[in-house]
């Protein structure tokens, strides 16, 4: 298939874009207990486990333990007990097949754009710079953005910029992106522009995501599969599957009466869930 995007001597997933999900990965949260400093509990006997592909978005009030999840998937923070495996494996931060966007896209200012997005490869060593720069370039096009390949960031939109830092994370070709509100800080259109396109990209790459938002709409709009945090030391309120047909645009999937009853449901459940605390 000629998607116009750079190829690369490599053989990447760039190359072949898979309309399946096969390239992600499989988690597994397993009996995890959490306390920061050991005094502050945040999770007891935590399971939560996504198949290969699936997009799961992580709803809950502020506070409720969203980031402190992602850190211990991410293997940031080791759990108190219990075990976390991606593929079987217990994780850690070195892992190659996690990559993440954060809320701010926290990219280095002294780099152009195309370095940003190398910026992982040089670090790892493994390719030659030519091959480094290909794959930048292709994960650039990814995101539409290989044109501002040699501008620096700030020269770029708020909105640019995280299709930026969104490239950073897929040119290590993750199979399971973690996501902390990576939209929360743009304005609606561009935030509705950057949720369309990352479920296209889901849908060429397959890699399995786990996307934190505040957002009710965001979560039904993009994911298999929403998982309510209750109040710390609480864990998992409920979980609900999302079954609306894919592909889904915005503007037709908001307008679909499923849709409206998703986000009542949930809204109602976080209602429910604040009026308790
Ligand atoms: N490094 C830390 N040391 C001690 N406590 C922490 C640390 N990081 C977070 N906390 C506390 O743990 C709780 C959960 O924080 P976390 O950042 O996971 O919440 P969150 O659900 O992501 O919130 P938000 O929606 O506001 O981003 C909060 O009470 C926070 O103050
Ligand atoms: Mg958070």
């Amino acid at each position: 298939m000629d998607c116009g995007i750079p190829t690369s001597p490599s053989g990447s997933r760039f190359e072949t874009f898979p309309d399946d999900r096969s390239g992600g990965a499989a988690f597994h949260v397993d009996g995890v207990d959490f306390a920061y400093d050991g005094t502050h509990p945040m999770f007891r006997s935590l399971a939560l486990s996504a198949r290969p592909g699936e997009f799961v978005a992580l709803l809950g009030p502020s506070g409720c333990g969203k980031t402190t999840l992602l850190n211990l998937l991410s293997g940031f923070l080791p759990p108190d007990s219990g075990r976390i495996t991606i593929d079987g494996e217990t994780v850690t931060p070195e892992m190659p097949a996690l990559g993440y966007v954060f809320q701010s896209p926290q990219l280095f200012p002294w780099l152009d754009v195309l370095d940003n997005v190398r910026f992982g490869l040089r670090m790892a060593g493994r390719l030659p710079e030519a091959e480094q720069r290909d794959k930048a370039l292709a994960a650039l096009a990814l995101v539409g953005l290989d044109a501002a390949a040699g501008k620096f960031p700030h020269q770029l939109s708020g909105g640019m910029q995280q299709r930026v830092a969104l490239a950073r994370a897929l040119v290590l070709e993750p199979r399971l992106l973690l996501m902390d509100e990576p939209f929360a800080a743009l304005d609606a259109i561009t935030r509705a522009t950057l949720n369309e396109e990352l479920l296209r990209l889901c849908g060429r790459l397959g890699q399995t995501v786990l996307f934190i938002t505040h957002d009710v709409e965001e979560a039904v709009f993009l994911a298999d599969r929403v998982v309510l945090l209750d109040i710390a030391p609480a864990g998992i309120h409920s979980e609900l599957t999302i079954d609306l047909p894919r592909p889904r645009r915005l503007r037709e999937t908001r307008r679909l009466e499923r849709f409206t009853a998703l986000t009542d449901t949930l809204l109602e459940r976080i209602s429910a869930i604040v009026a308790a605390a």
